[in-house]
């Protein structure tokens, strides 16, 4: 059989008939980390491949084992999520993801009805698919995409967000970095200080921030995931960042010129957004960013994903146990970092001091980061005569 592999893009032939753990022991793949698709549609650990069989591996989503039938009906089921000790048919496994939306919602209060709602789409899985899930569940919900920068990889994501965009007659605002700031993502490589990818996310957050604002919408959406928020709650654990766990939350009130930020997909993991959008037939981009090679969360989430592999559900308990129990009583907001948030001299954009005392007068970090990005790219000893300053 071909099992076409991805991240990167491999073709392997085994021999047939063997059942999908079989080869996915084989290849060394933890099923916890893939969906198995064949002829278009997804496939269980169970099911028999044929020796003429062709079969997808795709990261971070999988056909688990478990009972055949879906636990609300008696078809068939595509997916199981081991958490939950739960199989799901298709159309059941988009209620379930549904539901847990609905349940984050409203658990937090993260949005209402008659709110305008702006959704950080990436063309990944997990943006696409929260902005499908909120358009279907009747929010009143536009998309904003960034353009960073990196080559082929950016071009595609745009793509596949605008086809979205396009095909469900939605709005779809667009900021280019490199126009709208003067540098991309692939210039801040030349700071020596900081890495492209921690540029990456300050910038994000300063272009959400400022759309939301300016646009007037009543709340930001990021498609963060069950996966990404336990591990970022990992490493801010290994290292005790208080400051930051004391902010770690899928709601966060407006406050001082910041917009209210919510990630409804937090009890949601990546797997099963990946198993949504196959489902839902959305079209995402698979390849993960040329610049992510490196990047700590991505450790935290190996490590993660191997102690779930053994005992379904720790993901999940680590961080809603965090979330439930932990924060409030042990890392209060207002003992966090002292901060005051002023104006940013530069840009007018909200920005914390120290010290307390709002006269102060300071520029903010996306403009002090912004600053040294254009001066690295200016420099003829970094980039030869003819690249862009
Ligand atoms: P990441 O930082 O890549 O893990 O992405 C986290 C979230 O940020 C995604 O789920 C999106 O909501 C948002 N996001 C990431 N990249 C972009 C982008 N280029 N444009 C708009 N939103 C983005
Ligand atoms: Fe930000 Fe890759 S998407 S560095
Ligand atoms: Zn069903
Ligand atoms: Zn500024």
């Amino acid at each position: 059989m071909k099992v076409k592999l991805r991240n990167p893009d491999r073709i392997e032939h085994l021999p047939g008939p063997m059942p999908v753990s079989a080869v996915l022991a084989r290849l060394d793949v933890n099923p916890e980390t893939v969906l198995v698709i064949a002829e278009g549609e997804l496939i269980t650990k169970d099911h028999v491949l044929a020796d003429d069989a062709e079969v997808e591996v795709r990261p971070v989503i999988s056909g688990g084992a478990g009972p055949a039938s879906c636990h609300a009906c008696e078809r068939t089921s595509v997916i199981e999520v081991r958490r939950h000790r739960s199989s799901y048919c298709a159309e059941h496994f988009v209620d379930h993801v549904r539901n847990q939306v609905r349940t984050a919602i409203d658990h937090l209060g993260m949005i209402s009805y008659d709110e305008r709602i702006l959704v950080a789409v990436s063309g990944g899985k997990d943006s696409l698919a929260l902005w499908d899930v909120l358009l279907d569940m009747g929010y009143r919900v536009d998309g904003l995409y960034i353009g960073l920068g990196i080559g082929t990889y950016s071009d595609r994501s745009e793509q596949v967000v605008r086809t979205f965009a396009d095909r469900r007659g939605a709005t779809l605002h667009r900021v280019d970095l490199g126009a709208a700031y003067g540098y991309d993502i692939p210039a801040a490589t030349a700071l020596r200080r900081r890495s492209s990818c921690g540029v990456c996310g300050l910038s994000k957050r300063y272009v959400f921030n400022r759309a939301a604002v300016e646009h007037g919408y009543d709340v930001m959406a990021t498609g963060h995931n069950l996966d990404d928020e336990a591990a970022t709650l990992l490493g801010n654990v290994l290292r005790w960042q208080t400051p930051l766990l004391s902010r770690q939350s899928p709601s966060l009130p407006a406050r001082d010129g910041l917009a209210r930020k919510v990630k409804p997909l937090y009890r949601l993991g990546e797997r099963e957004m990946a198993a949504y959008c196959v489902i839902k037939g959305l079209d995402y981009i698979v390849e993960e960013c040329p610049m992510v090679a490196g990047n700590t969360v991505l450790r935290y989430k190996d490590a993660l994903n191997e102690l779930e592999r053994h005992a379904p559900g720790t993901k999940a308990a680590f961080l809603f146990g965090y979330l439930e129990r932990a924060r409030d009583e042990h890392f209060p907001a207002d003992a966090s970092d002292g901060a005051t948030v002023v104006p940013c001299d530069r840009c007018g954009q909200p920005t914390g001091v120290r010290g307390g005392d709002d006269r102060i007068t300071a520029v903010c970090a996306f403009c002090r980061t912004r600053d040294r990005v254009r001066i690295a790219m200016a420099d003829p000893r970094r980039h030869p005569a003819g690249s862009p300053a």
